[in-house]
């Protein structure tokens, strides 16, 4: 569907996310000619800087975060002549007037006000934004994490920005759910007869969902440590991928259809108390040691780390999904910075065969399993049984593989190209509605306060190792293991 002309306006249009990720995005649909000829991206940053000299920025920081397709001289031209840098100071309503004059009037333009600033910026942009009549219909507000830090505060986000923009307008972010994997997990279920019938607690022993990444927190520490893996990550990212995982099959891939189902998982999720929680979550925090065989600091040693800091770079968990389909099916859930390796996969293992017809035990039959591969390369692939070639009937262990990369020639779109592009669309399928933002919290919420009263550190694990090793204990427990110690 080919866009409508818009005036894109980004604040913390010279931030990290806009130069890193926002700015490089538009451009590679823009080479793709997504982009209508006169459509434009306002950059608001705080710093009274002229045009020429944030082009300049965006050339020396932004530029280079391009990877493909390379930059000529022609398209980068065509690209930045759409940039405009506005420059105010998002709490001073006064300040706003620059945006007034550089915004177009046409009533029919689209207009998508992308908020890549902190939270608490939030609400009054907003109703600086409705003071200075800003918001038309036809507007849309993109809203970036963290969206909160506990139920209070995201309530307070939900109630502040939807003041000023109704539901529909309101797109709140989740880059994973942009992830080419995550939508062809929604092809794998509901594109294919094979797999629903056997998608329930019948035939699933569990499910692994596992984000790990070699970084650490690097200049991110005055961010991440008032954060945290259970907020930066688990709480909305695993939470996403877990939903896409466990929904019912929704009517169709309508917005409110989508979020509905995945609403029902979220508010399907076993409360955690006091004592299960102990049981079933396990929180680390990593110390030095080697990356990729480079010597890494301690996460108290980074550049302006608390000295006893007790944030959690770790955590992994058991969750459960009290509904017919899911109940008993354990869904463990494990993410981590400084892993010895980065990979986001889904591990879906079936349960084992009832009974065995050849001359080996039951248990020498490896159970079939669904890895659903995110990041780094991006596949499918199905672990079976087979007969080993040649004489006798011996089964082994056997793989059927899916490399998207290899299947399909079509070029890659990052993440937020995707979801750029959906916004610019007016479609919120990929987008968490308000009320899935609040289930989510209200369900780590408990874990999040039992950790504040609690002032036990994280167990410590060595940067470059899968986490601490009561990880490995909390699924040994139920005789199983994490897919790479298998
Ligand atoms: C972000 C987190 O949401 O996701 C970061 O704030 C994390 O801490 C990042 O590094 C991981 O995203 P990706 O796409 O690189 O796996």
């Amino acid at each position: 569907m080919a866009l409508t002309d818009f005036d894109l306006v980004l604040f913390g249009g010279s931030g990290d996310l806009a130069m890193r990720k926002l700015l490089p995005a538009m451009y590679a649909r823009d080479v793709a000619k997504d982009l209508p000829p006169t459509a434009r991206i306002i950059c608001v940053g705080r710093q009274d800087c002229g045009q020429e000299e944030f082009l300049r920025t965006v050339e020396s920081t932004s530029r280079p975060h391009i990877k493909s397709p390379a930059v000529t001289a022609e398209a980068w031209a065509r690209f930045t002549a759409r940039i405009v840098y506005v420059s105010l100071s998002a709490t001073d309503v006064d300040s706003y007037l620059p945006l007034v004059s550089a915004l177009r009037t046409d009533p029919a333009l689209t207009r998508v006000y992308y908020l890549a600033t902190p939270p608490h910026l939030f609400s009054q942009i907003c109703d600086n934004l409705a003071a200075n009549d800003l918001v038309t219909p036809n507007s849309r507000v993109v809203l970036e994490k963290p969206l909160g830090r506990d139920l209070a505060s995201a309530k307070q986000i939900n109630a502040e920005v939807g003041k000023v923009f109704a539901e529909s307008q309101i797109y709140r972010i989740d880059h994973y759910l942009g992830k080419e994997t995550v939508q062809n997990l929604l092809a794998l279920r509901f594109g294919n007869i094979l797999f629903e019938p056997l998608w329930r607690r019948e035939w699933i022993s569990d499910v692994q969902i596992t984000i790990a990444e070699k970084l650490g927190v690097g200049n991110r520490m005055g961010y991440y440590d008032t954060s945290g893996a259970l907020r930066d990550m688990l709480q909305n990212h695993l939470l996403q991928l877990l939903c896409i995982v466990a929904m019912e099959p929704p009517t169709s891939i309508a917005p409110d259809a989508v979020r509905d189902a995945k609403l029902q998982v979220l508010r399907s999720l076993k409360k955690f108390t006091p004592t299960t929680l102990a049981q079933n979550i396990v929180r680390g925090q990593y110390r030095a040691g080697h990356v990729d065989g480079k010597a890494v600091p301690s996460y108290r040693d980074e550049p302006d780390a608390p000295e006893q800091s007790r944030t959690e770079t770790f955590v992994a968990m058991k969750a459960e999904i009290d509904t017919w389909r899911w109940a008993g099916v354990p869904f463990y859930l494990r993410t981590g910075k400084r892993m010895a390796d980065s990979l986001a996969e889904i591990v879906v293992r079936f349960k084992h065969i009832p009974h065995s017809i050849f001359h080996q035990p039951t248990s020498s039959f490896q159970p079939n399993s669904l890895v659903i591969r995110l990041q780094p390369d991006e596949g499918l692939r199905m672990n079976l049984m087979a007969k080993t070639p040649g004489d006798g009937m011996r089964l082994k262990p056997a793989e059927l593989e899916l490399d998207f990369r290899e299947s399909f020639k079509s070029p890659r779109m990052d993440a937020y190209e995707r979801l750029l592009l959906d916004v610019l669309r007016g479609q919120l399928t990929l987008f968490m509605r308000g009320d899935e933002l609040e289930a989510a919290w209200e369900w780590v919420e408990p874990i999040l306060n039992n950790w504040e009263q609690d002032d036990t550190m994280p167990i410590p694990y060595a940067a470059g190792t899968w986490g601490p090793a009561a990880a490995s204990a909390l699924i040994g427990r139920d005789g199983l293991q994490w897919r790479e110690e298998a």
